[in-house]
């Protein structure tokens, strides 16, 4: 049995995700926990949400609420969500959590007695008329590097290039819109990210199985331009995790958080430490390479945007440490899911929001679509025609009807329970080779998390079933044979708990509806095909189960396009 740590990164709490965010980090992490949980693994699986810095601050002001308010009411929203989507957390941490207030200042210690922390001080953009510093996304402006207009103040969300407030052209204050702002001092601590670009190179280096989305990302970071560049880890704001401490070796600091970014993937450990808090486990068996660690395999699940600082700044935070903290083994990072021809954009409330495709439809036609058509190469692009296409031919014409066609056949035929008698032939051989080979793919797929492969090749695993049936037609062999009918209908039954176990980590609902109809609690891994198609012996009882997947008509495909044609209020 391996242990796989699994992190997807932490939703900001300023409102809910829309699917790309979804698509992006969520749902995949999802996907792999599940499947590494079926194949009997041990897995911790974590995700939290990013209370602090600017984005929290902006919409709490904006909800006219309290920001510790606001992020108490927005976890819960969030995290009912995430049950609507069925991703199975370990925990849902919050990044505010008193544990994460301490191992940041924490680490913050480490890096400090490391020597790699320095106080810098520095001009920052102040407005006079909001009467503070414009920290990160109090700012916006025109992109230096690719000229974009709304570009924030730490990252232009255009090109992602990581940015200073003062960088940006024509900035202005998000707050009152002012542009009267002038430079003024303020003392900040950097991280020596430069002292440690040679180490970072060579375990980017190291990486060679990475997906080349991940490294190239990093190696940009790496060396384009003047290299990898320091980081000013604190911030002029109020919430966060106060950056003066008792036991900080540094001075006034006081009225200063860490940046948020600095905190965020600490919380990965702390949202660890949540959940052990919660249940008595042992939070550091999952973190610390000293304390049981070190045959943990830990997986991180990303958008594009996040890699420079899974890549770089988070693991600088960890080296620089010089504690035995365990280090990200595999990095999957994922491109953009674009909308109708558009851009998704939580800001101007553009696409499919994840409370609203709940209200739609339930989650499995979600993340059917979704996860096969992952934006893993490239962008991808949800348009309502290809979901409906998908829903209706794969969830509906090809994995729900075979399940109602045998269920049915069954019971018209011979009573609700597998029947007795006949034998296997040929074509059963040949099914049985067939999904031999092709289980075996999508366990190599799966592993790899290639998602959009491990898609294709379950699609063709329920297809096959229904070749099968098409081929066997037990409805022709009851006729002359109805000791054949009941051997085909034997098999095709048992070939539905098969499909249960398969693509739960793809479709749980429906998978729970299946092994339920089937009156069959078991979830054990198909090792060998020819004994999970007999699993269940003749005159085991079932019930036809409801219709599985309904398909969508082409009026509410209409209605659907024209309601999301706009921008959310
Ligand atoms: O991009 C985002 O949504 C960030 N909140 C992700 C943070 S991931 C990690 F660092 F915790
Ligand atoms: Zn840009």
């Amino acid at each position: 049995m391996a242990r796989h740590l699994i992190t997807s990164a932490i939703p900001y709490i300023n409102g809910i995700k829309h699917l790309g965010n979804l698509v992006g980090s969520q749902l995949p992490a999802d996907l792999f926990a599940r499947y590494q949980r079926a194949r009997g693994h041990e897995v911790m699986f974590i995700c939290a949400t990013d209370e602090h810095g600017t984005p929290a601050e902006l919409a709490a002001a904006k909800a006219g609420k309290p920001v510790a308010e606001y992020c108490t009411e927005m976890h819960e929203v969030q995290a009912e969500i995430a049950r609507g989507f069925k991703l199975s957390f370990d925990h849902f941490g919050r990044s505010s959590s008193a544990q994460n207030r301490k191992l940041t200042q924490h680490f913050a210690v480490q890096l400090a007695k490391a020597g790699l922390l320095r106080e810098v001080t520095e001009k920052q953009m102040y407005s006079k008329a909001d009467g503070r510093f414009l920290p990160d996304r109090y700012i916006e402006g025109t992109c230096p590097n690719c000229g974009f207009e709304s570009a924030r103040g730490d990252q232009c969300d255009n090109c992602t290039k990581q940015l200073d407030p003062v960088d940006l052209i024509n900035p202005h204050s998000v707050i009152s819109g002012s542009t009267d702002l002038e430079l003024r001092e303020t003392k900040h601590l950097f991280l020596r990210q430069s002292a440690m670009k040679d180490q970072l190179d060579a375990w980017i280096d190291s990486k060679t199985d990475w997906p080349i989305l991940t490294t190239s990302i990093a190696k940009k970071w790496l060396h384009d331009g003047d290299g990898l560049q320091d980081r000013g880890i604190t911030r002029d704001l109020s919430w966060g995790v106060p950056a003066q401490f008792e036991g900080a070796p540094w001075s006034g600091m006081e009225g200063k958080v860490f940046y948020v970014w600095f905190d965020a993937p600490i919380e990965y450990l702390a949202a660890t430490q949540e959940w052990a808090d919660k249940t008595g486990g042992d939070w550091e068996r999952w973190w610390r390479t000293d304390k049981g660690a070190d045959d943990v395999t830990y997986t991180e699940f990303m958008g594009k945007d996040n890699v420079p600082f899974h890549t770089l700044s988070f693991p600088a935070t960890i080296l620089g440490s010089n504690e035995p903290w365990k280090l990200v083994d595999y990095i999957k990072s994922f491109n953009y899911l674009n909308y109708d021809g558009g851009q998704f954009s939580t800001s101007r409330g553009r696409g499919v929001f994840m409370d609203q495709a709940l209200e739609i439809l339930p989650a499995d036609y979600w993340r059917w679509w979704l996860l096969s058509h992952a934006p893993e190469s490239a962008d991808s692009e949800f348009t309502w025609e290809n979901f409906q296409t998908s829903v209706n031919k794969d969830l509906a014409d090809v994995l729900g009807n075979f399940v109602s066609r045998i269920t049915k056949f069954t019971r018209s035929k011979f009573g609700e329970a597998l029947p007795e008698g006949g034998a296997w032939g040929e074509q059963e051989d040949a099914l049985i080779a067939e999904l031999t080979t092709r289980i075996r793919a999508y366990e190599t797929h799966m592993e790899a998390m290639d998602i959009r492969k491990s898609a294709a090749e379950l699609r063709a695993i329920w297809v096959a079933g229904n070749e099968y049936l098409q081929a066997s037609a037990p409805w022709s062999a009851f006729k002359t044979d109805p000791d054949r009918a009941a051997a085909i209908a034997r098999l095709a039954l048992n070939l539905i708990p098969l499909y249960a176990v398969l693509s739960a980590p793809f479709i749980p609902d429906a998978a729970d509806s299946m092994l339920g109809a089937m009156q069959t609690e078991d979830r054990s891994w198909p090792q060998d095909v020819k004994a999970a198609l007999t699993a269940l012996p003749a005159g085991h009882a079932f019930v036809t189960p409801e219709v599985l997947f309904r398909k969508i008509a082409d009026e509410e495909r209409e209605d659907w396009q024209k309601r999301f044609a706009g921008t959310r209020d």
